[in-house]
């Protein structure tokens, strides 16, 4: 038996030996699998012990029983250290230098049409103008009808107004003028609201015209309105839109909605009248639809037009960023060209 005692002797000298030499965690699991596996050397001896004669039996255990230990715990330890200087080597390797400069990232802002959204109805609400909003699928209840559009009228016609498969009846609103609809069925005068939003209209693409573009409708009910009322209400904005006294001018127009209904043009604030490329020579820019309530579209919402009147209007937004910002053409509003849009 001598012979075994002096086996697990040497097994146990060699393999602490190489523990302690073991570089790498990996390489100490090989060793501890190479001692304690399954198929570990000293696991076989312990596996033996049962063919040894009895009287040597309890002496050679108790040996590999002891050795067994002392090498799981020598695995331990080793395990302990080389994992803390694996932590400690990483942690030196991947050290955040706080002192290093940052990343930029680079800060947008708002896009032009929300901007000259936001300044429109901020000077509209100075006024006293609250903001509303509609849908913009619509009925022709309210795309039209309401708004003492008759059957015939052109922009009726499918070649203007996107019609839907939801319903014969239903579309994309073509006008934000619903909103003055929805509005005065749900309140009663008096009212001053704005109603900014998207509308769409079958119509080709070029550099004015975009199926889907925004407007602003403004409308306001009360007693004794009156067309001077409208006309110092839009001047006032014009010129507060524009940073500028510019003299402003209706051209008699025609919307079903309203009656009388008027364009208003603005002296071009770029020439001051002279004529230049923005206005096209002409000295005036074309800036939006107006008029007095027509009686007609009150009593369609039960508003009596013997007590109430109103006037209401309504504007294009890439129109008036159009002028305001001297963009030729209404797509780089929507191409999201970074090279249009820094410059805002
Ligand atoms: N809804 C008209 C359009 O789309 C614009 C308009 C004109 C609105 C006159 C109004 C108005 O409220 O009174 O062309």
């Amino acid at each position: 038996m001598q012979d075994l005692e002096k086996k697990i002797a040497e097994m146990e000298s060699s393999a602490l030996k190489a523990i302690e030499e073991a570089s790498s965690l990996d390489h100490l699991e090989q060793l501890r699998l190479s001692v304690l596996g399954q198929k570990g050397e000293l696991t076989g001896i312990l596996r033996g012990l049962s063919s040894l004669d009895k009287d040597v039996r309890p002496r050679i255990g108790q040996l590999a029983n002891q050795v067994k230990v002392k090498i799981e715990q020598a695995h331990l330890d080793r395990k302990d250290r080389l994992f803390q200087s694996h932590i400690e080597a990483r942690l030196s390797q991947e050290r955040i230098d706080v002192t290093a400069p940052g990343q930029i990232m680079p800060v947008g802002h708002m896009h032009p049409l929300s901007q000259i959204r936001q300044e429109i109805l901020s000077i509209f609400s100075s006024m006293g103008f609250v903001t509303a909003d509609g849908p913009e699928i619509e009925t022709d209840y309210y795309n039209f009808d309401a708004l003492n559009t008759p059957a015939s009228h052109p922009a009726r016609d499918e070649q203007d107004t996107f019609y839907t498969n939801i319903g014969a009846n239903v579309l994309l609103r073509s006008q934000t003028s619903t909103v003055q609809i929805r509005v005065m069925e749900m309140s009663k005068p008096p009212l001053r609201i704005i109603a900014p939003g998207r509308v769409y209209r079958n119509e080709e693409v070029n550099a004015r015209k975009y199926p889907l573009f925004h407007q602003v409708e403004g409308l306001l009910v009360d007693k004794d309105v009156t067309f001077g009322q409208l006309k110092g209400t839009l001047t006032a904005f014009i010129q507060a839109l524009f940073k500028k006294q510019v003299k402003t001018r209706f051209r008699p127009d025609f919307f079903p909605f309203t009656e009388p209904s008027a364009e208003l043009d603005s002296e071009c604030p770029f020439c001051n009248g002279k004529g230049c490329k923005t206005c096209g020579g002409r000295g005036w820019l074309e800036l939006l639809g107006c008029g007095m309530v027509d009686p007609n579209v009150l009593s369609g919402v039960g508003i009596d037009p013997e007590e109430w009147s109103g006037f209401a209007f309504g504007m294009g937004l890439e129109r008036l960023a159009m002028l305001k910002y001297g963009v030729n053409d209404i797509r780089h509003f929507y191409t999201n060209d970074l090279r249009f849009l820094e410059q805002f």
